[in-house]
């Protein structure tokens, strides 16, 4: 028997190919990477909430041991304010010195560059600046009269109130999740050089090829003449596009002629990189006497900052999910004084699956029906509002493979019945989706005259495994073991690529290579052993292949399991197991895949149990902007999380995949929401279940 090569590379767990130089400090991050002549921005953020710069005081800090400039709105270069760059308009905030009006607080209002690090930091705390205090606003209500309908986002079938008062069952809730925040490991980082009229950016990001262009387009030169690399990421989870930093360090090394390098500090993460909104989320489920929906309502509200409008779009998640009579859904946003909200894993999804998967849940125990059942009654044949064809759904090969291992067979649906020692116990299940797409990408793959073969694209390995998955993805269609694969990413010279976002990196890249891959396989054939000094080169560019696939609901799939343990005497919640078995495309690396899908589960037990970013009304500011004041789960927070799948490949992609980035959080925080309640009998309905308020529920419990 024969085997191909190549052929134990996809499906196969491998370790990633930068483990060993991450593990032993050899690969080096956008602030490590050494410089001669190398000098330090560091950004002073304002301390009032809204209102206009008065004065800053530079001249006193000019004087400083080793500082060299401040730059602000009064001495700044300009940029151009139309940016419109691949993924839209970035965050006005990248309008950094332009003019003396502070929208939020910390607010970008200088950049002290020194010598050192430690000088810019004293003069940066040294600058005084004043400011002209206006009133602000940062309360997020619902009834708060300035929410506004997002633009073209309603979806209306049917008549929802005649199918709500014709419904035997009704759940009319309301839900609501806290500002979240995403604060990856490596803090936001860039260095740039300007030399000979061209930038050299060493940055931190989810797409160099898209950093580059907006600069380009921002400091008005050629795209050729921007040139940024993004080598390792410690994670980025939708916060790092382009921000305020990147602008003010080309600003400085533009005026300074030295190498700029500024890295933001935790606190700044946490200010000026984007964040999750809280939400409000109304759901109304009108169902028959059989579990059958007649009535699907969703409106959803999330905040945004006076400068862009941003949508956490949750009322986005049941427009695939549940086939009914009537749907409404609306996002609706509410814009405030507050910096701008932004793309945070499985936007949009995370907290409307939360919503909507506790609803269903509440209308299984009001019908007397099992929740896996009522999903399973409701099931759509096509897209509930599209009525396009699924490319393929597996959901319920999900809940019937979990039920199977997590034991769901025989569970006792009554809540409150089930005690360990001061110890009530309780399972819940919940539906995971999220959108399978592809954007077209460029990628190159060439033979070298040694045997081995090297494939370009401005990937980004934001901690996911893209790197070690495109070098698998390349070694099968190439027909060669992996180790005689390289794979170069996260250099914007390699030419456009679609970004690590969306859960549409590995699969935009991976169609990419792919198809350069076999291009070259087939070339090679027309070559002998021979090969010219330079190898042999193909490349490939998926956008017709991708604007060619026919219009279907395309979405990744899964089942999320969770058994929680609550103390009702001290409030304490404890998860003990979650397990996610999900269809989510052909599997490229199960090692990397595990990591990623029990990473987005775990995500999800924190935003149920721990995470919330509180503002103080007075200042606008965070309260506990830092890993101690931001409370996340933390190991001893974490039970047994086991994540697996079914098989489910794309049909329509070449490699089979779908991606994994952010499924993995999706209805994971419902499922422990509602194990919570089978648990104790009380549904909680605002994120996250604090021991507070779990406590205050027992005792209105207990009253009455
Ligand atoms: Mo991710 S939130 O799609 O960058």
């Amino acid at each position: 028997m024969t085997t191909v090569a190549g052929a134990d590379a996809v499906g196969v767990a491998h370790t990633r190919i930068e483990g060993r130089d991450k593990v032993t400090g050899a690969a080096r991050y956008a602030a490590e990477i050494p410089f001669a002549e190398l000098v330090h921005g560091w950004l002073v953020l304002s301390t009032v909430t809204r209102g206009r710069v008065r004065t800053i005081g530079d001249e006193a800090v000019l004087g400083m041991p080793g500082v060299l400039a401040v730059l602000h709105h009064g001495n700044a270069p300009r940029v151009r304010d139309d940016v419109v760059g691949a993924l839209g308009r970035p965050d006005p905030i990248i309008e950094v010195f332009q003019h003396d009006r502070v929208p939020h607080a910390g607010w970008p209002v200088a950049l002290v560059v020194a010598e050192t690090s430690e000088q810019a930091r004293e003069a940066a705390d040294a600058l005084v600046v004043e400011y002209d205090r206006e009133p602000h606003d940062i309360a997020f209500r619902a009834d708060h009269d300035g929410a506004r309908p997002v633009q073209d986002d309603e979806v209306a079938k049917g008549d929802l109130e005649a199918q709500l008062a014709a419904s035997e069952a009704v759940v009319d809730a309301t839900y609501t999740t806290p500002e979240q925040h995403h604060s990856a490991m490596e803090p936001h980082a860039v260095t740039v050089c300007w030399d000979g009229g061209r930038l050299e950016v060493f940055d931190s990001n989810q797409g160099s090829k898209w950093i580059a262009d907006d600069l380009a387009h921002l400091f008005s030169l050629d795209p050729s003449a921007v040139h940024v690399r993004s080598e390792h990421v410690g994670g980025a989870f939708g916060s790092k596009g382009l921000r305020s930093h990147h602008v003010a360090a080309v600003m400085a090394a533009t005026e300074l002629h030295r190498p700029v390098r500024i890295s933001l500090t935790r606190r700044q993460v946490f200010a000026i990189t984007g964040y999750r909104s809280p939400t409000t989320q109304r759901v109304r489920l009108g169902a028959d006497a059989g579990g059958r929906l007649r009535a699907f309502g969703h409106d959803n509200l999330n905040l945004t900052s006076t400068l862009r409008e941003f949508v956490e779009g949750s009322a986005g998640f049941g427009r695939t999910m549940y086939a009914s009579d009537a749907h409404h859904s609306v996002n609706r946003v509410l814009p405030l004084d507050v910096p701008t909200p932004t793309w945070m894993r499985a936007p949009g999804e995370a907290p409307g699956s939360f919503a909507v998967e506790s609803a269903l849940d509440e209308l299984a125990e009001k019908l007397g029906i099992d929740p896996i059942e009522l999903r399973v009654r409701n099931e759509p044949a096509v897209g509930p509002v599209s009525g396009l064809p699924f490319s393929s759904r597996n959901l319920l090969g999900c809940f019937e493979e979990g039920a199977r291992r997590f034991g769901w067979a025989g569970r006792d649906p009554r809540p409150r019945v089930r005690r360990e020692g001061r110890w009530l116990i309780g399972t819940g299940v919940a539906a995971a989706s999220f959108q399978a797409g592809a954007a077209p990408t460029t990628a190159s793959a060439t033979a070298e005259t040694d045997g081995t073969f090297t494939v370009k694209v401005t990937a980004a390995d934001v901690g996911t495994g893209a790197r070690t998955a495109l070098t698998l993805i390349a070694a099968e269609a190439l027909e060669v073991a992996p180790d005689r694969v390289r794979v170069r990413i996260a250099d914007s010279d390699f030419g456009h690529a679609w970004v690590a976002g969306g859960s549409m990196g590995t699969r935009s890249w991976g169609w990419a290579v792919s198809v350069a891959a076999r291009q070259l396989r087939e070339r090679l054939a027309l070559f002998g052993s021979d090969l010219p000094k330079d190898g042999v080169t193909a490349t490939a560019d998926t956008a017709d292949l991708i604007a060619a696939l026919a219009q279907k609901e395309r979405h990744a799939f899964g089942a999320q399991f969770a058994e929680a343990a609550v103390d009702v005497t001290t409030g304490e919640v404890r998860v003990r197991r979650m397990l996610g078995v999900f269809a989510a495309g052909r599997i490229i690396n199960p090692l990397t895949a595990r990591s990623q899908l029990v990473g987005g589960m775990t995500w999800g037990l924190s935003m149920a149990l721990h995470e919330e970013a509180v503002r103080d009304d007075a200042f606008g500011e965070h309260i506990g902007a830092d890993f101690a004041g931001y409370h996340f789960a933390a190991n001893a927070d974490v039970g047994e999380i086991e994540a697996d799948w079914i098989d489910d490949p794309d049909p329509d992609d070449p490699v089979g995949i779908k991606g994994i980035g952010e499924i993995g959080i999706v209805g994971a925080a419902a499922a422990i929401a509602s194990a919570v309640w089978h648990a104790t009998g009380v549904r909680h309905r605002e994120l996250p279940i604090r021991p507070d308020r779990v406590l205050l529920a027992e005792a209105a419990r207990t009253d009455a």
